[in-house]
């Protein structure tokens, strides 16, 4: 049977367009450097939050030169700490600054601008995310998974303090 050269040649297009698709998905999922929340980061009763060694009484710890861990329990509607009722999180510039962050009731979403830190927060599972911090100043933080009716205002704030004027504290 003959094929035109010119049917042979969409042909193989095609085929190339096909394996170009495979190899975007492929890249996307494993390449880029996308993780799932999964239970890595350990596991939280998520109707007992409150009583968690670290999630109980979340917030910003020293553990070690420039390094700084950070618990953040997210619920309708705001981060704790973060929002404006705890208080905006405070870590100084030049650090690597860990979040595990939590739910205590449904899915939120974890993001904070300017910055590529942006995570689905399960209720029961942690997710973890560490930055650098290379430049001070405000860095808002945004819940973007739907999660009730003040979804849309729940928010939260990172504030990047010069190493000398930071204090170690939330506030
Ligand atoms: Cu929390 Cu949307």
């Amino acid at each position: 049977m003959h094929i035109h050269s010119y049917e042979k040649l969409w042909l193989g297009m095609a085929l190339l367009l096909i394996v170009g698709f495979i190899g975007t998905i492929t890249y996307g999922t494993v390449g880029a450097g996308v993780q799932m929340v999964d239970d890595s980061g350990g596991n939280v009763e998520p109707g007992n939050v409150s009583e968690h060694e670290e999630f109980g009484e979340p917030g910003v710890e020293k553990v070690g030169e420039n390094e700084y861990d950070v618990h953040v329990v997210a619920r309708q509607f705001v981060f704790n700490p973060g929002s404006e009722v705890y208080g905006a999180i405070e870590v100084p510039v030049n650090s690597t600054v860990n979040f595990y962050v939590t739910s205590a009731d449904v899915i939120h979403g974890f993001s904070i601008a300017g910055t590529n830190a942006n995570t689905m927060v399960i209720p029961g599972e942690v997710a973890e995310i560490t930055i650098e911090t290379e430049e001070t100043g405000e860095y808002g933080i945004v819940c973007h998974e739907y999660c009730g009716e003040g979804h849309h205002n729940m928010e939260g704030l990172l504030r990047v303090v010069p190493e000398d004027e930071y204090n170690g504290s939330t506030q």
